[in-house]
């Protein structure tokens, strides 16, 4: 069969590595793809987020399942346009992706549906907001009702942290459209972890459970990023934990939005705060996590390809989702700069020399061949990872990885997978 990767990023490298490897699979697509996915697949120079242009790339090329990587596509109608044509695809449609694209939507269900989160309150008014917060008190969380690149979400502690966020949004709309309404949220203490589930919008299968890393700084200090390294498992949570997690969270999701008229087909993110034990959703989103999937599929046995083709058409009932008794570290390689403006086009050395280490993968993010060599070409450029049998052991081994990998202002954390926490 005939797949298509729809996205450019670290996640669809990691999708493409494992569907390849399916013996069910005979050729790979990536719309547009990247250094990294061009050696082991075909890459289409196209704009994943030109709907009718997928659509024709997938009738083109005869393509039996897209699977869809980032949400923006999602939320304008991808996985619709594909399907009206009569064609598989992995990934949500696009009233089941608000669940991602209106973060008051998401509350809204998980009130509906007593789904555990922050208590929440709606404001399209600077003014009503800003006497809210004052008579509530701080800390609050105040974030954008619309999609924002990761960076619609501002953790206020003093009153000027209020006031930036909510002119921002709500005054300068410097978030266009997304941040003319936003959420007050209460602010939650605890440990943050990620669960993705595989679902059919009856049946969900949970993949590993991860932590990333968004903060741009060693001990989760400095900007948000769209991430800076990932590992799996999370100490944060065990089996039982994880059960909870699909039964509290993810089933009533899915089941409310099936009540509502809405089938979910794809992967659904929840992104948790463990408090005193329980856990609680920060957010939800209607996609693998990035770079949460270079740190789970590593650790996914056997072949995927069936489930999520099994998720595409309704059929996962009865299905699982195998695990190695392992763990993956991915420490994320960015440009100097980011996630501020930063320099392009610079050449990457030595991976070929960590092609050859034993359970080393180094994913791509932000990269491109010209003339032969790799360069770069983003803000996140590669996402190096490892397994080992302990994270001990998989530690040791990405950071050696990282070591052996050059480009003019290279910029990782040094302290991934080791919160104080633990
Ligand atoms: P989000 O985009 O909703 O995931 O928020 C981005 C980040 O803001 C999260 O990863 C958390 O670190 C933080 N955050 C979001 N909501 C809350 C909350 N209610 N309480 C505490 N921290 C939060
Ligand atoms: N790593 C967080 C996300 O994918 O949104």
């Amino acid at each position: 069969m005939r797949v298509m990767i729809v996205g450019g990023g670290g996640r669809e490298h990691a999708l493409a590595w494992k569907v390849t490897q399916s013996p069910l699979v005979d050729e790979v697509f990536c719309v547009p793809g990247n250094a990294g996915t061009a050696a082991i697949a075909r890459n289409i120079p196209a704009d994943a987020a030109d709907i009718p242009g997928i659509v024709s790339l997938a009738q083109e090329h005869r393509i039996d399942l897209t699977i869809v990587g980032p949400e923006a596509p999602l939320a304008k109608g991808l996985s619709n346009a594909l399907q009206s044509e009569g064609l598989a695809v992995f990934g949500p449609t696009k009233d089941a992706a608000r669940i991602e694209s209106s973060k008051v939507f998401a509350k809204n269900l998980m009130a509906e549906y007593a789904i555990p989160t922050a208590s929440y309150w709606v404001f399209d008014d600077f003014r009503n907001a800003i006497s809210f917060v004052d008579e509530k008190g701080l800390p609050v969380v105040i974030k954008a009702d619309g999609l924002a690149a990761g960076k619609g979400a501002f953790v206020c502690r003093t009153d000027d942290d209020v006031d930036e966020a909510l002119r921002k949004t709500l005054v300068e709309e410097r978030l266009g459209d997304a941040g003319k309404r936003i959420l007050v949220e209460e602010c939650l203490v605890g440990q943050e972890a990620s669960v993705v589930v595989i679902t059919d919008g009856e049946t969900v299968l949970p993949l590993p459970s991860s932590e990333d890393h968004k903060q741009l700084l060693d001990g989760d200090r400095g900007p948000n990023t769209g991430g800076m390294g990932a590992f799996s498992p999370t100490e944060a949570i065990d089996d039982a934990l994880q059960e909870r997690v699909v039964r509290e969270i993810m089933l009533p999701a899915i089941r409310g939005l099936k009540e509502q008229g809405i089938d979910y087909r794809g992967a659904l993110y929840a992104g948790l705060m463990i408090v005193d034990g329980d856990p609680y959703v920060l957010e939800f989103n209607c996609r693998f996590g990035d770079p949460e999937t270079q740190a789970t599929l590593p650790r996914v046995k056997g072949d995927l390809v069936p489930v999520l083709l099994a998720a595409a058409d309704g059929s996962l009932k009865g299905m699982k989702i195998d695990l190695e008794d392992n763990h993956c570290v991915c420490v994320t390689l960015a440009s100097k700069g980011y996630p501020g403006r930063y320099e392009r086009g610079l050449e990457i050395q030595g991976l070929s020399e960590c092609e050859h280490l034993d359970n080393v993968i180094v994913f791509h993010a932000g990269t491109k061949t010209t003339k032969g060599s790799v360069i770069t070409a983003g803000g996140r450029v590669l996402g190096v990872t490892a397994i080992g049998a302990t994270k001990k052991d998989a530690l040791q081994r990405v950071y050696d990885a990282v070591d052996r990998i050059d480009f003019q202002g290279k910029y990782f954390r040094r302290d991934i997978g080791m919160r104080s926490s633990y």
